[in-house]
């Protein structure tokens, strides 16, 4: 093992010397080779978790091999939101300015108007927080879709359409 090792090092040094040092996550073929707080071998590495089960209750396994509070809301009590893998308390509701800050900054304007009622799209000042993320997650159909568009954003766009 100690050999082997070795070995491995003197085959990093010219990577060292050209890229720095690269941080090798530690190998294995069974947990048994992993020890301490990464003590699972997932797909050859030692990690945290491979699924919700290797977590302590309450948590989750996140795509990076970690043990979080949550993933997603769903993982969370009802009125907490989950932010990079804790849950919180939902900032403070719902924000009409940041709802026509995302409006006027993704284009919206172009086809339903400065006040959303209307152009090339319909009038949109009385739909829903649901109706808008359908559209522009791309679910429903819709000319254009925002990437990576949150259910916080659409709540600010509707509270903010209506109240025109
Ligand atoms: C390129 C023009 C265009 C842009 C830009 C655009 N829309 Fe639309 N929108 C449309 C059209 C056309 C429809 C009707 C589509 C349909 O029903 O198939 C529509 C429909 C909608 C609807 C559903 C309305 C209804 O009556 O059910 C919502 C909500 C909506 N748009 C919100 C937005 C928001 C918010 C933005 C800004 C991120 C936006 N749209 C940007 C053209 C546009």
């Amino acid at each position: 093992m100690l050999k082997r090792s070795l070995t491995m090092c003197v085959a990093c040094v010219p990577l060292l010397l050209v890229f720095g040092c690269p941080t090798l996550p530690a190998t294995c073929s069974s947990d048994t080779d992993c020890t301490g707080s990464n003590g699972v071998c997932s797909n050859g590495t030692c990690v945290e978790c491979a699924t919700d089960a290797d977590c302590s209750s309450g948590q989750v396994c996140s795509a990076s091999n970690t043990c979080v509070d949550c993933n997603t809301d769903a993982d969370c009590a009802t009125d907490e939101v989950c932010t990079s893998g804790t849950c919180g308390a939902a900032s403070g509701g719902v924000d009409p300015v940041a709802g026509e800050s995302f409006y006027t900054a993704n284009g919206c304007i172009a086809c339903h108007a400065a006040d959303g009622s209307g152009g090339v799209g319909p009038n949109i000042q009385d739909e829903t927080s649901a109706e808008i993320f359908a559209r522009l997650s791309g679910a429903a159909s819709h000319p254009v879709t925002v990437s990576g568009v949150t259910t916080e954003d659409t709540d600010n766009v509707a509270a903010w359409l209506n109240s025109l």
